[in-house]
Parts: C-alpha cells; sequence; structure tokens
C-alpha cells in the first residue's frame, strides 16, 4: 500500500484545495492530511485564519479524499509524521517547490501544480471589506501601533486626528496617514478607532467614535470609573459595534498558554499570584508629572491585574492599596493586595522603583515562574516541591506585540466572537472600579 501524506491550513476550502487532494489522493492508495492549528498558523505569520480547527478538518474531510486526518502543531513535525505513519510520498503544491526537499531521504516529495487564480488569501481580502482604522492621538503609543497593524492583513491605518495639528501632521508624514484636526472629517474617513489619547480623554472619544458608528480599540486603562465602562460596553452592544480594550498581553499566545497551564490542575489549586511590572520613567514625562491621572498604578495596572482577574475571577472580596509617592502626590511605586475566597493577589507596578518584575502563580501542588518582561510571555517554568523536577515551556512573541490584538479586534468585527474570552467586559469592568477606587483613596477620586 502506498501512503501519501499532504499539509495545508485549507482555510475558506477552495478548489485549489479540491485539486491538490484529488491528485495527492490519486498518487497512491492511503491519504492522510495534516491540518495546521491556529497558533501554529499564528507563530508561521498568518494571523487571519476565518474558519476555525474544525471547520477546517470538516471541511477537508468533505472532500471525500482524505482516508485520515492529522493535526499539524508545530514545526519540524513532518518529519516524525513520514516515519510515524511509514510515508511512501509528501506531496504539497507548487508554491512550495523546493522548500521540502530535504525530507528527499525519508521519502519521495512531489510537488503538484498549483490551481491558478484562487487562494485562502485572496478569498480572505473579498470577503471581508478593508478595515479603515483611524487613530486619535499622535504620541509614542500612536507610533508603535502602525507597524504592528501593516502586519496584519484586512486592516488599514489611514488617518490620524489630534486637535493639535502640529503633532498630527508630524506623525501623518512620518506614517503616511491623512491628518485631521476636525473630528467629523476623520470619523467620516474610517470604519474603526484606535485611541491612543490620554487616559481622562478616552471616555468622551470612546462615547463619540460610538455614536459615529465605529467601532473602537482603546488604550488602557479605557476608563477610570466602573459606571462608564457599563454604560460604553452597552452602548456599544446596542448599536452593533466592538468596543475593545488593549490590553496587549491579554491577547499574545505565551500568556494565553501560560493561563491554559496554570488551570489545568498541573499545580494543583491557584492560591497566589504575584504579578510585577516596573519601567524606570523620565521624571519629566507625563507620567510622572500629571499629578491628576499620572502615577505608576494609571499607567501599568491594568497589566498587572490582568493575571489575577484571570486566574481568580474579577468579582473580588476587597482591594487594599499601599503606596510610594514623590513629593508631588504622584506614586512612583504601588502594590493592590486583592482578596478572594480561596486566594490572594498582589499587583505591584513602579514608574519610579525598580523591582525583577515577574509573574508568580502558586498552587497547591507547585508553582509557575514567568520573568520579565512576563507581560510578552515567551517563556515559563512549572516547579515543583522537588526542586529538580521543573517543567519548561516556550512560545513566540513577535515584534512588539500589538499584531495580536488587532487581529483579535478584527476578528471581533467580522463577527467571529473567538477572542472575547481572552479579556472580557466583566474584566475590563473591574479594571476600571479598581482605577476608580485607587483614584479615590489616593484623594483624586
Ligand atoms: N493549493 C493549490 N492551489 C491553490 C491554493 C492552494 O494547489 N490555488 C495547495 C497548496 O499548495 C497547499 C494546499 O493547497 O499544498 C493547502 O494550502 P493552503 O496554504 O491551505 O492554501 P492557500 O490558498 O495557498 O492559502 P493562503 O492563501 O493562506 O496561503
Amino acid at each position: 500500500m502506498t501512503k501519501v501524506i499532504t499539509y495545508g491550513t485549507f482555510d475558506l476550502f477552495h478548489e485549489g484545495h479540491y485539486r491538490l487532494l484529488q491528485r495527492a489522493k490519486q498518487l497512491g492508495d492511503y491519504l492522510i492530511v495534516g491540518v495546521t492549528t491556529e497558533e501554529y498558523d499564528q507563530t508561521r505569520g498568518k494571523l487571519n485564519v476565518v474558519d476555525s480547527l474544525i471547520t477546517r478538518i470538516e471541511n477537508v474531510r468533505k472532500s471525500g479524499f482524505a482516508d485520515e486526518v492529522i493535526i499539524e502543531s508545530s514545526e519540524g513535525q513532518k518529519l516524525l509524521d513520514i516515519r510515524k505513519y511509514q510515508i511512501d510520498i509528501f506531496t504539497v503544491g507548487s508554491d512550495w517547490t523546493g522548500v521540502f526537499d530535504y525530507l528527499k531521504d525519508y521519502c519521495r516529495v512531489v510537488y503538484l501544480d498549483r490551481t491558478k487564480n484562487i487562494s485562502s488569501t485572496m478569498l480572505r481580502s473579498q470577503e471581508q471589506r478593508i478595515c479603515r482604522i483611524g487613530i486619535v492621538g499622535s504620541g509614542r503609543i500612536a507610533g508603535r501601533f502602525v507597524p504592528e497593524a501593516k502586519l496584519v492583513s484586512g486592516v488599514n491605518v489611514e488617518a490620524v486626528f489630534n486637535p493639535h495639528r502640529d503633532s498630527a501632521e508630524r506623525f501623518a508624514r512620518k506614517w503616511e496617514t491623512d491628518f485631521y484636526e476636525d473630528m467629523e472629517s476623520f470619523y467620516a474617513a474610517v470604519d474603526a478607532v484606535y485611541i491612543a489619547a490620554p487616559h481622562e480623554t478616552h471616555y468622551n472619544y470612546i462615547r463619540s467614535a460610538l455614536e459615529h458608528g465605529k467601532h473602537v480599540i482603546c488604550e488602557k486603562p479605557m476608563v477610570l470609573k466602573r459606571q462608564q465602562a457599563e454604560e460604553l460596553f452597552a452602548f456599544a452592544k446596542e448599536r452593533s459595534l466592538v468596543l475593545f480594550e488593549g490590553v496587549k498581553t491579554a491577547y499574545c499566545p505565551g500568556f494565553s498558554r501560560l493561563l491554559g497551564i496554570a488551570c489545568s490542575g498541573m499545580i494543583g489549586s491557584i492560591r497566589n499570584v504575584e504579578a510585577c511590572f516596573t519601567k524606570l520613567e523620565n521624571p519629566q514625562s507625563r507620567e510622572l508629572t500629571d499629578v491628576r491621572y499620572g502615577g505608576s498604578f494609571t499607567e501599568l495596572g491594568s497589566y498587572v491585574m490582568l493575571p489575577i482577574f484571570k486566574l481568580f475571577g474579577s468579582q473580588f472580596e476587597d482591594v487594599r492599596f499601599d503606596m510610594i509617592k514623590d513629593e508631588n502626590g504622584i506614586d512612583l511605586f504601588t502594590k493592590a493586595h486583592f482578596r478572594y475566597a480561596n486566594g490572594m493577589g498582589t499587583a505591584t507596578c513602579g514608574l519610579g522603583v525598580k523591582a525583577e518584575g515577574r509573574l508568580m502563580i502558586s498552587g497547591t501542588k507547585g508553582y509557575i515562574i514567568v520573568e520579565a518582561p512576563w507581560w510578552k510571555t515567551t517563556y515559563f517554568e512549572v516547579h515543583y516541591e522537588n526542586p529538580g523536577e521543573v517543567e519548561k515551556f516556550s512560545d513566540r512573541f513577535l515584534g512588539d506585540g500589538l499584531r495580536y490584538e488587532v487581529s483579535d479586534f478584527l476578528s471581533m468585527i467580522n463577527g467571529n466572537s473567538k477572542s472575547e474570552f481572552k479579556l472580557t467586559r466583566g474584566e475590563s469592568m473591574a479594571m476600571a472600579e479598581v482605577m476608580e477606587r485607587f483614584l479615590k483613596e489616593d484623594g483624586r477620586g
């Protein structure tokens, strides 16, 4: 019996896929088809696969050519599969010619002619109109967003708004966008808005963007009062618009993997979470001079609250704050202590005090440690009572990481809510509530 294997994403199953599988099957007696996982596609830079893994597998099955469907989840798997299944022929389309010649030592390699004028990429761009994004604010964070958004197919950053013309103009020149000082014309030019203006302006900008029928992705902290978050989410829902808080860690693949492992029972029941993030800031910066909304907690608190809410839920019993302040009353270093029925969490952040910046998750059987920068999770370790027993995990984190949240934002706009669990409305609302309590306790409420 001649065994044949082929691999692919098979997104938006099309004629090219059908013909490839048909000819692959004709090469032998038994055809195995490897379908890629979402995580693997993400690491390969395919961020916008539309169909879920289940749908893609179903479509391959329905073609009637596959005798067996397997999942391809990592680089280097092909060789292992060839040995494991005793494959005689490896085949893929001619767009891969040469790439898999290294497998010739193990089996025959056949490149089949690719069907012309059709591809998943083409169908994806026809299916979803390009989403035109406009940026509110033209500072440092806005500048980081543009090169990342460029890597996500289906979005285009077209415009920037800033009431200060000079700044908007400079930004527009650098990033080749249009610029607007007038909000109405700005909204008319875009489908969605990324808000990267100072924290206290977020509420009004979000409200007005939603009123103009625009989807919104807003930098953290989205708002500084729980009631505002509730109102804005309800308003977005009423208008069928996406309102999305950009806490980038929540969307990065390594962090999702970390949460999966933490909740898998490997370290038993989770009892304590300590998250720390410090970033020494220039004393002249907005973050350390704005006595009303500046300081460590408003700037970094969202990051350090995230793992606590993800692991214990957003219904904490109590939260208490400790701070070290400068002479203007700005918090240079802050700890928020959360109390839950079955555990506790500490969220530590600093702009004027340096600490190790690690995330530690302690359970009844072991603990997980993620060194800085855990907020761009790439590597973590699971430890147990026996110090010799350590399990290590690593994942990829590309560039500045904003591409992951942009990609999830776009899939939510396109009606695919599969990413909503990564940062729920409830979690965003709880973050706003903690910000509100913090500012009140600090006498800034
Ligand atoms: N294929 C083909 N003819 C096409 C498109 C794909 O023969 N017009 C083949 C590929 O060469 C590969 C298999 O189908 O062997 C699965 O390819 P996949 O990457 O899933 O499809 P594409 O349409 O090429 O996807 P994308 O545009 O995302 O790269």
